[in-house]
């Protein structure tokens, strides 16, 4: 197929953050943008692992569909020869890293700006996956962002725009491209895995009613196919299924803000035994049950904690692990079990090699993200599904199990603090002066909470011995509590500033104590200690989690 090069001007702003290249939708429609940051990666790849397979879709937000079209062109001018596009675009995160390594891909790439609004004056988002399923490395996405500064063309083959609403195969003279049905091959592996017969009969026999939360987003699809079609629940379980261009408005976060008709059904007289929700591309995860909430470091431990109730695990996991900010509520109970606890910068790519290497096989992060050796990326649903296998299992209530979680470990209150929308300049002051003054901070506080360590986190890499420095700043106070600072990576407007608290109890009489209440001796101690409102002009968060 003729190929045509075409004149671009460098960006000098694409670098991935967190989780893949975040902006304004406006800012990726405008000329040449997306196309240059793809082109990138191309040229990447083609001196590491050359793209010739991938697979491309995304979570059906705004511009998704057009993105799709650009990206085939360019894939197909740069010699990649199969390039397998989802149905419609739709293609959660966790399937698209399932596709990639159930067919040998060399690599994906997956449009969403994950839980962030979608829209044109809304969030778009780029990320990359390579051939083991996963996030790309920090040192490739390095190195997209050095080549993207200099890019000053881009190729595209001559082809006209794809069909994405029909599946099938179709070749050109360089590539063979096929739509294909992007939930089918994610329900059968959720099969292999989990006890779908016990399940099904969990909401056949006992009069089980569970709701699911899509959010209008990617997941409506999966979890219809899964729990409606496949597992029994009644129609109607899953609710706002329908992926939208736009999430109908809503912010496709799962969490207690922003999945309120879900939160304010399991909180009713006669709510749900089980409600759960996803965000936008799937890899996310909310998890309730009848008047409770079950925080994700909760549900991490919980989930590592019964293991062995599930058929795929049943023999035992490698290791476990967390996210620094996460709660250490999963540490407990790998020493329990005797093995290993890996403690990782926030951001699941962090946990590949780990996987990789087979040192792990469960993981989670605090910002509602679990996952497993199944796939390389946090997956919802797999979550949803395990805490229904449990609850299938044990044939008790999630706060039954909750508790009895609590008993034998202790609880470790938690909670995040998010100060949004911060003058880059200042929240990038305050961050550089609690590293100034680490040594400062030892020894303030009182009582309970005066400060025993202070530190900057950092990660070398147990299998690549990378070194990844100035991963937060951490507080840690007599009584085993910890005050954790960070930059967030994702952001798309100024800077958020992510405060997380922790405080583990073993007093059974405090178990039932609002979170808020039971931090907030140890939350304004850290406030005076770091003079948080002075210096950031912030009285209180925008957001509590
Ligand atoms: C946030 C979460 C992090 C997660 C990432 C991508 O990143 O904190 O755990 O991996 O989104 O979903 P942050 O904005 O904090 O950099
Ligand atoms: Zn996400």
């Amino acid at each position: 197929m003729p190929v045509t090069e075409y004149k671009t001007t460098a960006f000098s702003d694409q670098k991935p953050g967190t989780s893949g290249l975040r902006k304004k939708t406006s800012v990726f429609m405008a000329e040449g943008y997306l196309e240059n940051f793809i082109q990138a990666i191309f040229d990447v790849m083609s001196e590491r692992e050359k793209i010739s397979s991938m697979v491309v879709g995304g979570d059906g937000r705004f511009f998704n569909k057009d993105a799709i079209q650009v990206i085939i062109k360019i894939a197909s001018a740069n010699g990649c020869s199969r390039i397998m596009v989802a149905r419609d675009g739709i293609l959660s995160t966790p399937a698209a890293s399932n596709i990639i390594r159930k067919y040998s891909l060399n690599g994906g790439i997956i449009l969403s700006a994950s839980h962030n609004p979608g829209g044109k004056d809304k969030d778009f988002g780029v990320k990359f996956n390579t051939s083991n399923g996963g996030p790309a490395s920090s040192q490739i996405t390095e190195a997209i962002f050095e080549t993207s500064k200099r890019l000053m063309r881009y190729l595209m083959s001559d082809i006209p725009d794809l069909d994405l609403g029909k599946t099938g195969s179709f070749k050109t003279e360089d590539a063979e491209i096929t739509v294909f049905d992007p939930v089918s091959d994610y329900v059968e592996l959720m099969e292999n895995i989990f006890d779908f017969d016990k399940i099904a009969r969990l909401f056949r026999t006992q009069r089980f009613s569970m709701c699911f939360d899509a959010m209008n987003a990617v997941t409506g699809p999966y979890a219809t196919a899964v729990f409606e079609k496949k597992l029994g629940a009644p129609q109607g379980s899953v609710i706002r299924s329908t992926p939208l261009e736009d999430f109908g408005g809503v912010h496709p976060d799962p969490n207690l803000n922003h999945a309120k008709e879900l939160v304010s059904a399991m909180f009713s007289a006669n709510g749900h035994d089980f409600g759960a929700a996803s965000d936008g591309d799937g890899d996310r995860n909310m998890i309730l049950g009848k008047n409770i909430f079950v925080s994700p470091g909760d549900s991490l431990a919980i989930i590592a904690a019964n293991h062995h109730l599930i058929p795929a695990y049943a023999k035992g996991i490698k290791g476990v692990a967390r996210s620094m900010p996460t709660s250490q509520a999963v540490d407990k109970v790998a020493k329990k079990l005797g093995i290993a606890c890996y403690e990782t910068p926030t951001g699941w790519k962090y946990f590949g090699n780990l996987l990789d290497s087979s040192l792990v096989t469960l993981c989670g992060e605090e910002s509602f993200g679990t996952g497993s050796d199944h796939v390389r990326e946090k997956d919802g649903l797999w979550a949803v599904l395990f805490w229904l296998n449990i609850l299938a299992s044990k044939e008790k209530s999630v706060s039954e199990i909750v508790m009895e979680h609590w008993r034998q470990f202790g609880r470790d209150f938690y909670s995040r603090h998010d100060y949004e929308g911060l003058d880059t300049q200042i929240a990038n002051e305050f961050m550089e002066n609690l590293r100034n003054k680490l040594h400062f901070f030892t020894g303030k506080g009182s009582g309970k909470y005066e400060v025993t360590w202070a530190d900057d986190f950092s990660y070398i890499d147990p299998v690549d011995k990378s070194l990844t420095e100035k991963q937060g700043v951490r507080l840690g106070f007599s009584c085993g509590a910890r005050a954790v600072f960070r930059l967030s990576g994702t952001g798309t407007k100024g800077a958020t500033l992510r405060i997380y608290y922790e405080q583990p109890e073993n007093d059974h009489q405090l178990f039932l104590n609002d979170p808020q209440l039971l931090l907030a001796q140890l939350i304004k101690n850290t406030a005076d200690i770091t003079r948080l409102q002075e210096r950031t002009g912030r009285d209180k968060p925008d957001v509590i989690t």
